[in-house]
């Protein structure tokens, strides 16, 4: 199998699975132009067709940054349907991250800020370095965020918060979002892709249909159909071999073996 090739994008695969995503534009600190978003879009295509991918670990080219944002050079032409188009684009390709049959981990190096925050929210778990910042400061441009932002804020910590945040476009620290749970845990100096990878890791170990279907429930949540489509995931979930495995290995005390059917 021959790994892809893309001009923004650095991918690696190692012998786990975890296919490491790496947002390349450190001169502009990754800022997400068209290119990248489309070379993006190409990568979770691949992602999703390559069956020896089993998740992805994203991150940013260099200390300084994961993503500082959209490009805002590319913002001196938009008009009403131009905006509206991209920003309904950057939604679409944040949708098939959360909606990806891989877990994605974001690995947060540094400045997080309006797209790169959209980003990380759409991925499925965030391990931050310490120099991680958060923001979506897009109301200091005359905008506001439009990769989801104002949608996944409010769903990860609170609306009460993601208003504060959002209005004030203020910038949080590695700390504070680990403490409202926009990180998952902080890695220790020079350790966050190994943390980020530990952290997939151990999802990797479990059951890879019931983490599939455990994202497709908890992206419902909240949802009228959210209980119903609950009780379908899991009664579907007791016709998977993984299933009879789990259930007969802790019985029998052992280890199970999960082969993802
Ligand atoms: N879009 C386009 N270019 C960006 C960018 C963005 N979102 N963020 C940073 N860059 C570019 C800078 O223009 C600069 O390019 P140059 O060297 O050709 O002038 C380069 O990346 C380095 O950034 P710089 O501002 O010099 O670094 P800094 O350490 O002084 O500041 C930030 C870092 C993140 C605070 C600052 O770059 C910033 O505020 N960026 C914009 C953040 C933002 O508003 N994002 C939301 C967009 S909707």
């Amino acid at each position: 199998m021959t790994l892809p090739t893309f001009k923004t994008l650095l991918v690696d695969l190692d012998d786990h699975g975890i296919l490491t995503l790496t947002l390349n534009r450190p001169d502009k600190l990754n800022a997400l132009n068209a290119e990248v978003l489309n070379e993006l879009d190409q990568a979770i295509s691949w992602v999703e067709t390559e069956t020896s991918v089993k998740g992805v670990l994203l991150t940013g080219s260099g200390e300084k940054a994961f993503v500082a944002g959209a490009d805002i050079a590319e913002f001196t032409t938009l008009d009403r349907s131009s905006g509206e188009r991209l920003s309904k684009k950057g939604q679409d390709i944040l949708m098939r991250i959360e909606q990806s049959t891989c877990p994605w981990v974001a690995a947060v190096n540094g400045f997080a800020l309006g797209g790169g925050a959209e980003l990380a929210m759409a991925c499925h778990l965030r391990i931050g370095a310490s120099n991680a910042v958060f923001g979506l400061p897009e109301v200091s441009l005359g905008l506001i965020p439009g990769y989801g932002g104002t949608q996944r804020l409010p769903l990860l910590i609170g609306r009460s918060k993601a208003m504060e945040l959002i209005l004030t476009g203020r910038q949080m620290k590695a700390e504070e979002a680990l403490q409202c749970g926009l990180l998952h845990a902080l890695a220790e100096e020079g350790k966050l892709l190994e943390t980020a990878e530990q952290l997939l890791l151990n999802v990797l170990k479990k059951a890879p249909i019931a983490v599939r279907h455990a994202v497709q429930a908890i992206l419902h949540s909240g949802e009228e159909t959210g209980y119903p489509r609950e009780a379908s995931l899991f009664g579907d979930l007791c016709q998977t071999d993984d299933f009879k495995e789990g259930i007969e290995a802790f019985l029998q005390k052992r280890k199970p073996e999960f082969k993802g059917n």
